[in-house]
């Protein structure tokens, strides 16, 4: 129809710019007159691999990951490229599961937070060829990029500033301890109290199956039975610490004048929670972007590539949740009679 080879429609799909704007146009014609739409499994089946990234994050839930995922697209959407999004649920025969899909698809490249500290999958997964690049976990060494953010200092920001406010009974609450971020936010917890010049066996530690609300409401259960009960908790993610704050407020124990919270990631519902909670920010849509963006210059410039490991400083952001300024106040606040009758508190 449009009177030119198929070479030079490949061309007209794939590479315009080299192509004449006339014949362009009369190709373009052609092919919104036929409805065609290229095979994607064919132009694969001849570059070797499709036009996608593979992206496997431990909870699809935890707006966390939707904030690092949607910097990981804005990278691939910038490079062409779509992203397939996988949820391994912390569970690692379902990450392997996902690893044969995505090796199958020929991805280009492939960003994982993984569930274990090692995978024999994914070394395999290299030395066949598909880029690696680990996102919220730093590589152990130079053989491989990774993103990450240091959260051991994370923990030390949380414990040093409950610590300058003056308390004295402290729990970390997260959990599994097999999962390398609770490891490293507790160890950075541990350091604030010896820097502090306090016991590190001080710490109450509330071990957590799982880094989400329900997880913290039962965490919160268990801190309001331990006797003396904590004057501040420091949640290794702030899903676990709404989950805390949620049950605290059932139970009539106010936050921060009775119990002052400090979770981590400061999600988007950290700073719009009832109580705005205090948050150790981590910076989520640069991680996901600077991870997608090693992992396609690996993709596309193999042999100019060098690998990175990137790691960033989260900061501490605090709020009403852990503020003792806004503590003292509540100490002074009428209590709250029949609804429409509510009185305040001096200022
Ligand atoms: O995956 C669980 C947690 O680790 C997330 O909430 C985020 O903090 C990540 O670093």
């Amino acid at each position: 129809m449009a009177g030119v080879s198929v070479g030079t429609v490949s061309n007209v799909l794939n590479r315009p710019d080299i192509v004449a704007e006339a014949t362009r146009r009369r190709v373009l014609d052609a092919i919104r007159q036929l409805g065609f739409v290229r095979n994607e499994s064919a132009r694969q089946l001849r570059a070797g691999h499709s036009r996608t990234i593979g992206l496997v994050v431990l909870d699809v839930a935890n707006p966390f990951f939707t904030d690092v995922a949607r910097g990981v697209e804005d990278s691939a959407n910038d490079a062409g490229l779509a992203v397939i999004l996988c949820n391994s649920d912390d569970d690692p025969a379902k990450e392997s599961r996902y690893l044969d899909l995505l090796e199958e698809q020929r991805v280009q490249g492939i960003l994982i937070t993984p569930v274990t500290a090692t995978n024999q999958r994914l070394e395999q997964l290299r030395k066949r060829g598909t880029p690696i690049v680990l996102l919220d976990r730093r590589a152990t060494d130079d053989t491989q990029c990774s993103v990450a953010v240091n959260d051991v200092l994370g923990g030390e920001l949380a414990v040093g500033h409950l610590l300058a406010q003056g308390h004295t009974h402290l729990a970390f609450v997260g959990g599994p301890f097999t999962t390398r971020q609770v490891q490293e936010r507790q160890q950075g917890a541990l350091q604030a109290m010896r820097a502090a010049g306090r016991d590190p066996g001080e710490l109450h530690i509330i071990e957590t199956s799982a880094l989400n609300v329900a997880a913290g409401r039962d965490a919160a259960a268990r801190l309001a039975g331990t006797m003396p009960r904590p004057t501040a908790v420091f949640c290794a993610n702030d899903l676990l610490a709404l989950g805390v704050l949620q049950e605290m407020t059932r139970r009539g124990v106010r936050v921060p004048h009775d119990l002052a919270i400090v979770g981590y990631d400061d999600i988007e519902f950290a700073a719009a929670a009832a109580v705005p909670l205090s948050s150790v920010r981590q910076p989520r849509q640069l991680l996901g972007r600077t991870a997608a963006e090693l992992l396609i210059e690996e993709a596309t410039e193999d042999s100019s590539h060098l690998h990175r490991q990137v790691v960033f400083d989260p900061e501490l952001v605090v709020r009403d949740s852990s503020d003792q300024k806004i503590g003292r106040r509540s100490r002074h606040r009428l209590p709250i009679r029949e609804a429409g009758t509510a009185t305040r508190g001096s200022a």
